[in-house]
């Protein structure tokens, strides 16, 4: 298959990796990729976000299919452009893409599909916004309406931060103030064809910047899957993802298919595990970052035919994919500064040492070729990976390759899946 790759973080080479391990062997393009990537599928330089330049592209070069890694493309209407011309994509809609988009339309289909979610208000203006906070109470959660790159959302006990926080926002749009709530977070992803849903394996995410999760909020710094411990509560991960599929997904899928914008692609749903039963934080409309990363490399069928199936309206005909049990572990590697402000242009070495470690791969975000090797070039850099017989062995695989990497004023948490057994 000839199949092109939008996007340039680690999830894309995640995804080209997966695309790789297949016995088929592929012919695949990335735009605009990165270093990594650059050594597993031939670069394109395009504007991924411009329907024009990718359709074009799709159709010049008879590409089978298009996968679409981020947001961006999402929300300027790629996927509508390409299943305009009769080409395979897998990423919703404009529309549909709205389900991550915008917040207040999130909420509002969930509750036409009767999806459990916490308690929000939409606040126009700050005295709306201090009437929400002080209705809920501490602790305050406060979001920005649209994309914010994971900067948007505040969840503190502290009454000025949160309405400082409203005041960034507010002079662009509306915030959500939302009901704080409390348990273990998963990630659960489900492949759809607008009309079937097959979820993949559940993995956790720690947003935080800093080890114990303090800090600012981020766009991950690492995950794990699958998730044991969920066995405890739910009798197996089967249950779970089986609950999360009933009352999750296919209610969502069902909803949007009526409202005549079937969402075609990757739905992500962040949930919190409260005790009241599992709710629904966020959606996107995309596979998770640094969440696909360890989810990925434990998938067994072949990626290339789930995708085309969910793309061309076949998943019915799929079976259910399944997962090996390998304890599955990502680090993120960040440049100083992160999040706020990444220092960018430093010297990166050692990756290939790094890949050396037994059951470790990396996969590339902010990387370039530069003179006289790679050059970080964001705020996410790479990610280690490793898979271990237990998330013991995983852990030290992944911290054993990560102190064999040099970046100046690099960061990375040192606690990711510590408490997993
Ligand atoms: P979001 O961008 O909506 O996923 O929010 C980012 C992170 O903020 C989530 O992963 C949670 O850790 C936290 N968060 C968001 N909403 C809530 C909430 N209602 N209660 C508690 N924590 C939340
Ligand atoms: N890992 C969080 C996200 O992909 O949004």
């Amino acid at each position: 298959m000839k199949i092109l790759v939008l996007g340039s973080g680690a999830r894309e080479h995640a995804i080209i990796l997966a695309l790789r391990a297949e016995e088929a062997t592929h012919e695949i393009f990335a735009a605009p990729g990165n270093a990594g990537i650059a050594q597993d599928a031939s670069l394109v330089s395009i504007d991924a976000n411009s329907p024009v330049e990718v359709t074009s592209y799709a159709l010049e070069n008879a590409i089978d299919l298009v996968m679409i890694g981020p947001e961006a493309p999402l929300v300027a209407g790629v996927a509508d452009a390409l299943r305009e011309r009769g080409i395979p994509v897998f990423g919703p809609g404009k529309a549909a893409a709205q389900l991550e988009g915008s917040k207040t339309f999130a909420k509002r289909v969930m509750d036409a599909a009767g999806v459990p979610t916490g308690r929000a208000t939409r606040a126009a203006t700050r005295a709306e916004v201090e009437a929400a906070i002080d209705e809920f109470g501490a602790p305050y959660v406060v979001k920005a309406d649209g994309l914010a790159a994971g900067k948007g959302v505040i969840v503190t006990s502290d009454r000025d931060a949160a309405l400082a926080h409203a005041d960034t926002y507010l002079p662009t749009g509306a915030v959500l103030v939302e009901e704080f709530l409390s348990g273990p977070e998963v990630s659960l992803f489900f492949l759809s064809d607008g009309d079937h849903v097959v979820p993949l394996s559940p993995a956790q995410d720690f947003k935080r910047l800093l080890n114990d999760d303090e800090g600012p909020n981020t766009g991950g710094m690492g995950a794990y899957s699958p998730l044991p411990w969920l066995a405890e509560s739910f009798g197996s991960e089967a249950a779970f993802v089986e609950q999360v599929t009933r009352e999750v997904a296919e209610p969502v899928i069902r909803q949007l298919d009526a409202e005549g914008t079937p969402f075609i692609g990757l739905l992500y749903a962040g949930l919190i595990l409260t005790e009241q039963g599992v709710k629904v934080i966020e959606f996107n409309a995309r596979f998770g970052d640094p969440e696909t990363q360890v989810v990925l490399p434990r998938l067994i069928e072949p990626l290339s035919e789930l995708l085309l199936a969910a793309a061309s309206g076949h998943l019915e005909d799929c079976a259910a994919p399944t997962f090996r049990p390998d304890a599955t572990v990502t680090v993120v590697l960040a440049s100083e500064g992160y999040p706020q402000s990444p220092v960018t242009g430093r010297a990166l070495s050692g990756v290939d040492a790094a890949a050396t470690v037994d059951g470790v791969h990396v996969a590339h975000a902010a990387t370039a070729a530069g003179e006289g090797g790679l050059v970080a070039t964001g705020g996410r850099v790479l990610n280690v990976v490793a898979t271990g017989g237990s998330f013991a062995q995983a852990r030290s695989r992944v911290y054993d390759a990560l102190s064999r990497i040099e970046l100046e004023g690099g960061q990375y948490r040192t606690d990711i899946a510590a408490r997993v057994e």
